[in-house]
C-alpha cells in the first residue's frame, strides 16, 4: 500500500479526551474515528488490526471443534421474555420499537437467540453436542463508556454456546473453549491468565474470565505469580482428548477477580508469589447448566424417551476490545510496537528522499518486490521530511522499517529497523529484502 493512496489520518497532538495509552494511540495513529461516546469508526488501519485479531480468534475456535455461523444484531423482545431477561437486563439494552410496534432490541448477547434456534432443531441426545459460535457486533448502553474501544457501546464479540446432555459432557465443552482461549491469546503475543470470576447477568454458577495484567485495567485482580508466565497449552493439543488435566494444571494456584476474592485463599499463597495487580478482561467463559434451556423449553429426548434440558455454557472474547488490549501491553513513548501476528502491515518502507531518482527507484523495487512475495508492505512515498516520517512510522507501530535514502544508496546500502529493539542493521537492498520476506512469511 502507498501511503499516497492510504487513508491514514494521523494527529500530531495527543486528544484530550484519551486518559489512556491505547486509547491516545489508537487515535492518533487513525485507527478509529469516535461517532458517539463508545460509538467507533474503524478506520482502514484500525480495521486491519480489527481483522488480524478475529481472523485468530476463528482460527482455534475452527481448531477446538467449533462452528461458525452468523446470527443478527437485532433481535425480537419475546425470545428474552421466555428467559426472563428482558425486564432484568435493564438499561444497558437498547431497546427499539419497529414500524409496527414490535419491540426489538439491539444484542448485548446471544443466549436465548441461539437457544431459540437449537430447540428448532435439535430433539434427540443423538444431536449432543453441539458448540456454535459466530463473531457479531453487540450493543450495551454502558453508563460509561470510556477508554475507546476497551469500553465501548457498540463493540465485537466472538460468542460460542455449548449444547451437552449432562454436566459433565458440558464440562467438556467448557475445557475446549478454555484451552482455545489460551492459545489465541498466546498466538497475539499476549499473556493472559484465566481467574475464577463472577457469573454476572449471564448467570450459572461456574466462570473464568481470561485476564491481561496492566495498570489501567479496570478490574482488580489477585493471583499466584506462577500463572503469568505458565506457557500456552500449544497448537498440536488434541481437543477430542482429555483436556481435564490441563485445566486444572491452569486452575489449581489461586486466581480470582476483584468479585469472588477470598482474603483468607490467597494468603495461604507463600507471600512471594502473591500477585495482586490489575487487569483487563479480555475473554471469559461460563457453564450455567440448564438456566436458559429450561424456560425456553430446549429438551432432548434420551435413549428411554424421557425429556431432558440441555447444558449449555457460553464463551466471550472481546474482539475488538483487544486492540486497545495489545497496545497497552506493547507500546513506549514513540507509540504502538504490534506483535507480527497483529501488525496491520508487517513492513514500512521509508523514503527519506522523495523525488530523488535512485532513491525513488530503490523504494519502488524494494516495494513491488516486496509486494510480489505476499508481503503487503506500508509505503511512505509522501512529501513530509525525514523526520516526521520516522515518528510516523514509529507510533503506528510496523514491527519492520526499510528505511532508504541517497546517502546509504551512494555506498549501495539500505537500513532495516526492528520496532520493538530499535536495533538498525546497514546492508544492501537485496539482502534486506531477503532478510524481511524471511522474517514476514514464516507463519505465525
Ligand atoms: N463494553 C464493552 N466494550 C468492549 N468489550 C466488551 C464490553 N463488554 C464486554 N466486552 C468484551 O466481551 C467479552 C465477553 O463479555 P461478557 O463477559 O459477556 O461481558 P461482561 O464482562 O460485561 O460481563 C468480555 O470478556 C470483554 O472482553
Ligand atoms: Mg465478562
Amino acid at each position: 500500500m502507498r501511503l499516497s493512496r492510504y487513508f491514514l489520518p494521523t494527529l500530531k497532538e495527543t486528544p484530550s479526551e484519551a486518559r489512556i495509552a491505547s486509547h491516545r494511540l489508537m487515535l492518533r495513529a487513525g485507527m478509529i474515528h469516535q461517532e458517539a461516546a463508545g460509538i467507533y469508526s474503524w478506520l482502514p488501519l484500525g480495521f486491519k488490526v480489527l481483522q488480524n485479531i478475529e481472523q485468530i480468534v476463528r482460527e482455534e475456535q475452527n481448531r477446538a471443534g467449533a462452528v461458525e455461523m452468523l446470527m443478527p444484531t437485532i433481535q425480537p423482545a419475546e425470545l428474552w421474555r421466555e428467559s426472563e431477561r428482558y425486564e432484568a437486563y435493564g438499561k444497558e439494552m437498547l431497546r427499539i420499537t419497529d414500524r409496527h410496534k414490535r419491540e426489538m432490541l439491539y444484542g448485548p448477547t446471544n443466549e436465548e437467540m441461539l437457544t431459540g434456534i437449537f430447540r428448532s432443531y435439535c430433539r434427540s441426545y443423538k444431536e449432543l453436542p453441539k458448540l456454535l459460535y459466530h463473531i457479531q457486533w453487540k450493543f450495551r448502553d454502558e453508563v460509561r463508556p470510556r477508554f475507546g474501544v476497551m469500553r465501548g457501546r457498540e463493540f465485537l464479540m466472538k460468542d460460542a454456546y455449548s449444547f451437552d446432555i449432562d454436566e459433565a459432557a458440558a464440562r467438556k465443552s467448557y475445557n475446549r473453549m478454555f484451552i482455545a482461549y489460551l492459545n489465541t491469546f498466546a498466538r497475539m503475543g499476549l499473556k493472559a491468565v484465566p481467574m475464577r470470576a463472577e457469573t454476572g447477568p449471564i448467570g450459572g454458577d461456574l466462570s473464568h474470565e481470561f485476564i491481561i495484567l496492566a495498570d489501567t485495567g479496570e478490574s482488580a485482580v489477585y493471583c499466584h505469580k506462577d500463572l503469568v508466565d505458565m506457557p500456552s497449552p500449544g497448537l498440536d493439543v488434541d481437543f477430542e482428548g482429555d483436556l481435564q488435566p490441563l485445566v486444572d494444571e491452569r486452575t489449581a494456584l489461586y486466581a480470582a477477580t476483584e468479585d469472588v476474592h477470598d482474603e483468607d485463599a490467597f494468603m495461604a499463597v507463600p507471600e512471594d508469589k502473591r500477585l495482586s495487580a490489575r487487569g483487563i478482561e479480555v475473554g471469559q467463559v461460563f457453564y450455567f447448566g440448564t438456566k436458559y434451556s429450561k424456560p425456553m423449553k430446549a429438551t432432548v429426548a434420551l435413549p428411554g424417551g424421557a425429556e431432558q434440558a440441555v447444558h449449555m455454557g457460553s464463551y466471550g472474547v472481546g474482539v475488538s476490545r483487544i486492540a486497545g488490549a495489545i497496545i497497552e501491553a506493547s507500546h513506549d513513548e514513540n507509540g504502538i510496537i504490534w506483535p507480527m501476528a497483529i501488525a496491520p502491515f508487517k513492513v514500512g518502507i521509508i523514503n527519506l528522499r522523495q523525488g530523488e531518482v535512485a532513491t525513488d527507484a530503490a523504494c519502488e523495487e524494494a516495494y513491488l518486490a516486496l509486494v510480489n512475495a505476499g508481503v503487503d508492505p506500508l509505503y511512505d512515498d509522501s512529501e513530509d521530511r525525514a523526520g516526521a516520517k520516522f515518528s510516523r512510522m514509529d507510533m503506528i507501530g510496523l514491527p519492520w522499517q526499510l528505511i532508504i535514502g541517497p546517502r546509504g544508496l551512494k555506498d549501495g546500502l539500505v537500513e532495516i529497523k526492528e520496532r520493538a529493539s530499535g536495533d538498525r542493521q546497514s546492508l544492501p537492498l537485496r539482502d534486506a529484502l531477503n532478510q524481511l520476506q524471511d522474517i514476514c512469511t514464516v507463519s505465525v
